[in-house]
């Protein structure tokens, strides 16, 4: 085992991300360590956001990964391998289970689940990654302005053990990293695409030029999104530039 093959807790945190960069930068933690918490001050998510967790109730998770194989212009493999592992996870109590582009865990149209992914480059090579991931698993009130958010809780009406969470969580990632450690990239985006949140229907999008109707066709090696729209022209997007309409 590796993801999981050190267990770093702590009551409280800022966020399990800081702790985490914190503690590598003195070589304390070896690949697959995990910080985790009950509680943060601070937690981070994507774009600046915090992130909201009620004390005790969710998985706030960091791990340390040293993705020696990935090429950083191939990073978003780690993000997609991370995002497999989480739904491998759900889908041991629901059936089904999507990935928004490019890195929400959602069930239907609400999330459960966010990652942030903070990688150190060095040259031409990724020196460490950290992989944050907030899951909601027993949160029954959600009090930020956070659009759908939701739990595992809340979708099943029973409540879970986190250290159990904790433990298979850790072992379906492990499975996903090893897949990415032998290299079996088309195999990661092959399962990353097919479960894709709005995958192949047509829905409403945003861009820098106005609402759209369009319908995702897949990812390209860089992460970007591609959008056919009903003319037939293909757009391909970074984070941040399309928007979906919820
Ligand atoms: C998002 O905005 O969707 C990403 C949220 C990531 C939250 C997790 S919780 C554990 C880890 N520590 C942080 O400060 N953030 C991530």
């Amino acid at each position: 085992m590796i993801i999981g093959s050190n267990l770093f807790f702590l009551e409280n945190l800022p966020s399990t991300n800081t702790h985490a960069a914190d503690l590598l930068k003195n070589n304390d933690l070896t690949e697959g360590a995990i910080v985790y918490t009950n509680y943060q001050s601070a937690g981070r998510g994507q774009t600046g956001n915090r992130w909201e967790s009620e004390d005790g109730k969710n998985l706030l998770i960091s791990i340390v990964l040293f993705p020696s194989m990935i090429n950083p212009a191939d990073q978003f493999l780690i993000s997609m391998t991370v995002s497999l592992g989480i739904c491998d996870f759900l889908k041991r109590y629901i059936p089904v289970c999507t990935i928004k582009w490019p890195n929400d865990i959602y069930v239907n149209n609400d999330k459960i689940a966010g990652i942030l992914i903070e990688n150190s480059i060095m040259g031409n090579q990724i020196e460490n990654t950290i992989a944050g991931i907030g899951l909601n698993i027993n949160q029954d009130k959600f009090l930020s302005d956070a659009t759908n958010p939701v739990s595992l809780s809340l979708i099943t009406g029973r409540s879970y053990d986190l250290t159990t969470c904790l433990n298979q969580l850790a072992s379906d990632l492990d499975k996903r990293y090893k897949q990415l450690i032998s290299e079996n990239f088309a195999q990661i985006k092959h399962e990353y695409v097919s479960q894709l949140y709005r995958l192949n229907e047509w829905y409403n999008f945003r861009d820098m030029n106005g609402i759209y109707a369009g319908r995702i066709l897949s990812v390209n090696d860089k992460g970007k999104l591609q959008i056919e729209r009903r003319a037939g022209k293909i757009s391909e997007y970074y984070f941040k530039e399309v928007d979906f309409i919820l």
